[in-house]
């Protein structure tokens, strides 16, 4: 560390004078923003030379989403759904066009929706058939502006025999690795998504929740390509007059799996359905509980190592 940015030659002169004033702040708030010399992403489009040419891709951890995407198949009706924004981003920033994203937890396919959008190929697996149908819909009738494919598996995405039906699709189309892992779970039983004893949200406890979670990354895991991305998105849940970090129990299941955390991006719930309108019953519910209000989730990016 110290060096800044490692690669003068690579960021021209201005760049690294405002290097220098950036790195010395940073220490003094006891920051170290520098790069190692060298970890130089070439996943992505967009790199260290070129990434004045992408403005819409975000670099902060701090995502505030105004309003949700509703533009194309991004409908927006299958309740505990997210922001067709939330895999934009991941797709743009880690991916490149032609390359493969794998969705563990479907849902109604705004991820698929988004990696077509975006030229990119895909893969979901769901574990209700109704569910699984609709997101094949809602993704066939997305433009498709690079002929690229979208698959839709029915599964239970913790069974080995999921990760050779993925397998084989991939194997089908001349492939054997995914280039991104998208896995936006269930909040373990906020939302009961249906009453399969497979279903993550029928966890019969939160340890069986995490270890299920935890046995989705493992079954996955060696499908992803080396030194690519796992993007968990996910709230907490509070119980029992309790806060419970899901997001944190996720976040060290994926790191006891074999990821290494890149970034934990705190992301917005401002347009959530159901507490619309219910600012003042919610407040008052706060001020009774001693507790403050979810107004966030987690981005959670981890990055699959590479053996060197
Ligand atoms: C939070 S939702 C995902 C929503 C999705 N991101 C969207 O935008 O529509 C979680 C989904 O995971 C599915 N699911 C739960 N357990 C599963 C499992 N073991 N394998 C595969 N899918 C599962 C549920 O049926 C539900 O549709």
């Amino acid at each position: 560390m110290g060096v800044v940015m490692g690669s003068e030659h690579r960021l021209g002169r201005n760049l690294v004078d405002d290097a220098d004033e950036i790195e010395a702040e940073a220490q003094e708030l006891g920051y170290v923003l520098t790069p190692d010399p060298d970890e130089v992403s070439d996943i992505g489009e967009a790199t260290g030379e070129n990434w004045r040419d992408f403005p819409e891709i975000a670099t902060n951890s701090l995502w505030i989403i105004g309003s949700r995407e509703r533009t194309g198949a991004h409908v927006g009706d299958y309740h505990g759904n997210f922001v067709p924004q939330i895999p934009f981003q991941a797709i743009r920033r880690f991916t490149r066009p032609g390359e493969v994203v794998l969705d563990v937890f479907l849902g109604s396919g705004t991820s698929l929706i988004e990696a077509r959008r975006q030229g990119r190929h895909g893969i979901g697996i769901e574990l209700i058939p109704a569910t699984a149908a609709l997101a094949r819909g809602l993704v066939a009738s997305e433009e498709n502006p690079r002929g690229t494919w979208q698959e839709v598996i029915v599964g239970d995405s913790a069974e080995p025999a999921t990760t050779e039906e993925v397998r084989r699709v991939l194997g089908g189309r001349g492939r054997d690795s995914v280039q991104l892992i998208v896995a936006h779970p269930p909040y373990h039983d906020i939302i009961r998504f249906s009453d399969h004893p497979d279903d993550l949200s029928n966890a019969p406890t939160l340890e069986a929740f995490i270890e299920r979670f935890k046995s989705v990354l493992r079954a996955t895991y060696g499908l992803l390509e080396d030194n690519r991305f796992l993007v968990v998105v996910i709230g907490d849940k509070y119980r029992n007059r309790e806060w419970i970090p899901l997001g944190f129990y996720t976040m060290q299941a994926a790191q006891q799996v074999g990821y290494r955390l890149k970034s934990i991006v705190v992301k917005n719930m401002e347009g959530n359905r159901a507490k619309r309108n219910l600012e003042n019953l919610w407040r008052q519910r706060a001020f009774r509980g001693k507790y403050y209000i979810f107004k966030h989730e987690y981005v959670l990016f981890l990055e699959k190592p590479g053996h060197s």
